[in-house]
């Protein structure tokens, strides 16, 4: 059951009772474009996101192909990071993550699933993050963009101190974000210290962002995004800026509001 709807100016908050239901509304949301685009033999453009938050939408839409049939062989996607180094293989890598939660459980064409490579040398980065930024590009622009919400604030790998007219690029992890990392990856020294990932201003150039957040873990967070200005310390912030964000959160999340 969905709970309430505020509006914030240009961001339309929707808190469910838990994140299940959450998940279920943003997956329907995205359901719903892809049926129309598929409808009009259009391409639908999504911008993917990883972690723990958007598990439950990806369980909904490999549902969808399973149960509707609904096919995913006209959908494109970009996801936001990786981190670097990574071989793409990993059992911790994004890559593995994605094929493990939905394009192996689709027809998406994996030559129309993008995710920033782990796995260059140095020297390639600049280039390859420059063509990554043309290749979203090319498909015109993300139709949505899912995202979480890291503790400290992080879009993406976007880390406190991300400009808000970054583009995709390597990025050194905070600490906060290696920490919450450190469980899975079995210590933090395991951790890598850097990330490829697209930029605020990659991510603010989509149509419509759907930002997720769930439990009492990001209730602080959520609070300061929605209550405090905008600032160069919260990247999550820059979000105020954007025409079109709905904010998907539980009760939990919601607690500090
Ligand atoms: P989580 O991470 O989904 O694992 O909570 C969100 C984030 O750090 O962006």
């Amino acid at each position: 059951m969905e709970l309430k709807i505020v509006n914030q100016k240009n961001i339309t908050i929707k808190i469910f009772d838990n994140s299940q239901l959450g998940c279920e509304y943003v997956a329907g949301r995205i359901r719903n474009l892809i049926v129309r685009n598929n409808g009009l033999y259009k391409t639908t453009v999504l911008g993917l996101a990883t972690g723990n938050t958007p598990t439950g939408v990806y369980k909904e839409l490999v549902n969808y192909h399973k149960r509707e049939r609904l096919s995913y062989s006209r959908v494109v996607t970009f996801n936001l990071d990786e981190y670097y180094p990574m071989n793409r293989y990993h059992e911790h890598s994004y890559h593995t993550y994605m094929h493990h939660h939905l394009f192996n459980e689709t027809d998406i064409h994996p030559d129309f699933t993008f995710i920033p490579n782990g796995e260059l040398s140095a020297s390639e980065i600049t280039e390859y993050c420059n063509q990554y930024e043309e290749q979203i590009e090319r498909m015109g622009a993300i139709d949505i963009q899912l995202l979480g919400i890291g503790e400290n604030g992080h879009i993406g790998f976007n880390e406190p101190g991300a400009e808000i007219d970054s583009l995709t690029r390597k990025v050194k992890l905070a600490l906060k974000t290696r920490e919450n990392a450190a469980q899975n990856f079995g210590g933090i020294k395991k951790v890598p210290q850097e990330a490829i990932t697209m930029g605020v201003n990659s991510i603010l150039k989509a149509n419509e962002i759907i930002c997720m957040a769930w439990g009492k873990r990001k209730a602080k967070v959520i609070a300061d995004f929605l209550h405090k200005d905008i600032s160069i310390e919260r990247p999550v912030s820059y979000l105020h800026t954007h025409a079109n964000v709905k904010l998907v959160i539980d009760e939990a999340a919601a607690s500090f509001l």
